[in-house]
């Protein structure tokens, strides 16, 4: 796969492991663009510095120092904008978005979540999907609405749950099947391939479901 001219924006909170992995995508030539900034709300996120020692533009915007979440989200998106990006990929961003923000960016903006969606919106999704008996975990990338988690999805991945399992576990052996799906799944927007439609996600001429098309990586 050739390198192509897209341009992301990055947000992230903290330890930035999903970024690495797009970085990496990117030394490759896997990935159909290159992350051409990292924002981050908090000041002493790690990924800050992952960003740094790879030569990003780094930016911080502490929603501490906003008093709403309006006016935080506006600071945001102008920062956002002066890197005029074609996809702002969200991992880990710890903040929820005002609907402004979501629409000013309709249709570029994507996120990973740890879970099968449209199972276990929210927090605590692997300790969830454990005590529900759950045979597979996974994780998803969506285009994100006003609506927490609950955006159209684009690509997900499952992931075996095994005997003894914990929530720590599983988390870690889910990451690595992030860190190949959400490079993956940006390139399907930076070539045109989806895009956010009214009906939803559309892949071509397919309308994909709620969780998106299933992806299983060559290597994991
Ligand atoms: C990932 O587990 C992602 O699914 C969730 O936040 C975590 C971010 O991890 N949305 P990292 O900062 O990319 O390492």
């Amino acid at each position: 796969m050739s390198a192509a001219s897209g341009r992301l924006a990055l947000l992230l909170s903290g330890r930035g492991s999903n970024l690495g992995a797009f970085l990496r995508a990117q030394a490759a030539g896997e990935l159909q663009g290159s992350v051409e900034v990292v924002i981050s709300n908090r000041p002493e996120a790690a990924g800050l510095k992952i960003a740094q020692d790879a030569g990003i533009a780094t930016a911080v915007v502490d929603h501490t120092q906003y008093e709403t979440r309006e006016a935080f989200d506006e600071v945001l998106a102008q920062k956002i904008d002066g890197f005029k990006p074609d996809v702002v990929v969200l991992a880990g961003f710890m903040r929820i978005l005002t609907a402004t923000f979501v629409d000013r960016f309709r249709g570029q903006l994507i996120n990973i979540h740890p879970s099968l969606l449209p199972k276990y919106r929210g927090l605590n999704t692997h300790q969830r999907a454990l005590d529900a008996g759950e045979r597979e975990g996974g994780a998803t990338v969506h285009f994100v609405t006003a609506d927490l988690d609950e955006g159209p999805g684009i690509l997900q991945t499952p992931v075996p749950i095994v005997p003894g399992d914990t929530a720590a576990s599983l988390a870690s052996r889910v990451l690595p099947f992030e860190h190949k799906l959400y490079p993956h799944a940006a390139n399907l927007l930076l070539t045109g391939q989806v895009s956010l439609k009214a009906q939803g996600a559309v892949w071509g001429d397919e309308i994909l479901p709620p969780g998106g098309r299933l992806w299983r990586p060559n290597s994991c």
